[in-house]
């Protein structure tokens, strides 16, 4: 089939699956009292490791694409009330979990942790690591908005102890910044680069297709001056346009979206610069240098995924996570906090923000490996999972959906091949890895929740 025909047929709604089952199957009958028997179990079941998520909700400014759970709020009195809270959530947590099992890593997300000044980001990472030992250098990551950050602040950023710096790009050209209502680099980029790189920090880059005004070969050129960089990773993420869950996206289709061919054709166009210059695909949208250890860890089979992006082995744990929205990631539960920030601030007063989670049954388990290897691999040895699993070949089939015969139409169609043993996605057929896994979900079959489309 060509891409077109493959569009056609395949680009409908399906679960992005950054978590299994999917954040929308979280149920409200999961309470406080549960998240607290899950935290205090996942020191004894599941990964040793300790990973920390801190949501931090605030922006200066809301870009109308925006998909993450972000407020224009910067009161200077609600921000220290919200941070506070923040570190009556770790505390209480700290309290749980067994201050033996070592931190492997701590990523800021939001929002824009970034509006946070250094100093009090500093105080947040030494309160993280002061109850807990480290393993040998643990990832402390940040996302952040590059217009508003000054040379000053770059540097306090390292010196309060992050290593890893996501910077969201999302387009060069500043007409397609302007009409997402968002500032562009403060900071010529190469200068930020260079301050990061003297101190050893890993650098990605977020760039964001889809968009009203981007074409092929405007976010092409987009693509090159981010290779020019020499970022370590660079993400490409699939604008997904969900009005009905944030209405700010609305406004753009005053402008009006790319049609859908024209935004398959950024993402290929940009695959094949980026593959060019010598970065590797991980997954549907991240690219990496082969010297990263993404890739290694692609290559060892070591590559996990979560709600913060791709991972290795190395450093994932479960994850705790902490502030509004946030979601824990534990072996066996999911837990995520209120995300409203007075509700937030209000239950932390007296106990967890748990508003609702999923406890994971053993099937689900299974499930979550199976899709999870599918997402980061793009193949499945089932032997191999198996093997990895101690569960038999027959029961993990059985867990899942999996179905030979709308196997044999995904073959026909040209975007996977299988037997018996294995399945292995074909470079055509990577844009779909989404539909693959969810023709492995048993949830999908009678499915009634809302998703984005691949493309
Ligand atoms: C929390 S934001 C990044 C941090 C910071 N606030 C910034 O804007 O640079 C994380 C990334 O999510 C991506 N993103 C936001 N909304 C999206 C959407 N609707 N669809 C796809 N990606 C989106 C953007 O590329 C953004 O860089
Ligand atoms: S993309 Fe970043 S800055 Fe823009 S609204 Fe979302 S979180 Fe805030």
């Amino acid at each position: 089939m060509t891409t077109t025909e493959l569009l056609a047929k395949y680009n409908v709604p399906v679960p992005r699956y950054t978590s299994y089952p999917p954040a929308n199957y979280f149920e409200e009958s999961f309470t406080v009292k549960d998240y607290e028997t899950a935290v205090k179990e996942s020191n004894t079941v599941g990964e040793k490791r300790i990973s920390f998520y801190i949501h931090i909700p605030f922006c200066r400014h809301l870009c109308h694409y925006c998909g993450c759970n972000s407020f224009a709020i910067m009161k200077p009195e609600k921000i220290d009330r919200y941070v506070s809270a923040v570190h009556q959530e770790i505390e209480k947590t700290a309290k749980l979990l067994d201050t033996h099992r070592p931190v492997s890593q701590i990523h800021y997300g939001g929002g824009t942790p970034t509006v946070l000044p250094a100093s009090v980001l500093k105080e947040l990472n030494e309160h993280l690591l002061s109850a807990f030992s480290c393993i040998d250098q643990p990832e402390i990551a940040i996302e952040c908005h590059p217009g508003y950050l000054d040379e000053n602040y770059w540097q306090s950023l390292t010196d309060a102890g992050f290593n890893r710096f996501s910077l969201g790009i999302q387009d060069f050209d500043e007409k397609v910044l302007k009409v997402v209502n968002r500032r562009p680099s403060l900071l010529p980029v190469e200068n930020i680069i260079q301050i990061l790189r003297q101190k050893n920090a890993g650098i990605n880059m977020d760039l964001l297709y889809g968009l009203p005004l981007q074409i092929e070969k405007s976010f092409a050129k987009t693509v090159a001056c981010a290779i020019e960089l020499q970022p370590d990773r660079l993400v490409t993420f699939s604008y997904a346009h969900v009005p009905w869950v944030n209405k700010r996206q609305l406004v753009l289709e005053k402008t009006g979206l790319p049609a859908k061919e024209e935004k398959s054709r950024m993402y290929e166009t940009a695959k094949e610069i980026l593959q060019q210059a010598g970065y590797h695909a991980i997954g549907l949208d991240h690219f990496v240098k082969a010297t990263d250890e993404l890739y290694t860890a692609l290559q060892n089979g070591q590559l996990h995924r979560n709600f913060q992006g791709y991972c290795t082995r190395r450093t994932t744990g479960q994850v705790y996570a902490f502030g509004v929205t946030a979601i824990s990631q534990l072996s066996n539960a999911y837990a995520q906090n209120s995300k409203n920030i007075e509700d937030y601030i209000k239950k932390i007063e007296t106990g967890f923000a748990t508003v609702k989670g999923y406890r994971l049954n053993e099937e689900d388990q299974i499930v979550r490996e199976v899709i999870e290897t599918l997402m980061c691999n793009y193949s499945l040895n089932w032997q191999e999972l198996s093997d990895r699993l101690s569960i038999s070949e027959e029961k993990i089939k059985q867990a899942t959906a999996y179905n030979s015969a709308l196997f044999y139409t995904f073959a026909n169609d040209g975007i996977l091949t299988f037997d018996e043993k294995q399945m292995q996605v074909t470079p055509q057929g990577t844009l779909f890895v989404r539909n693959i896994a969810a023709a492995l979900d048993k949830r999908m079959l009678h499915s009634d929740k809302s998703f984005s489309k691949p493309v």
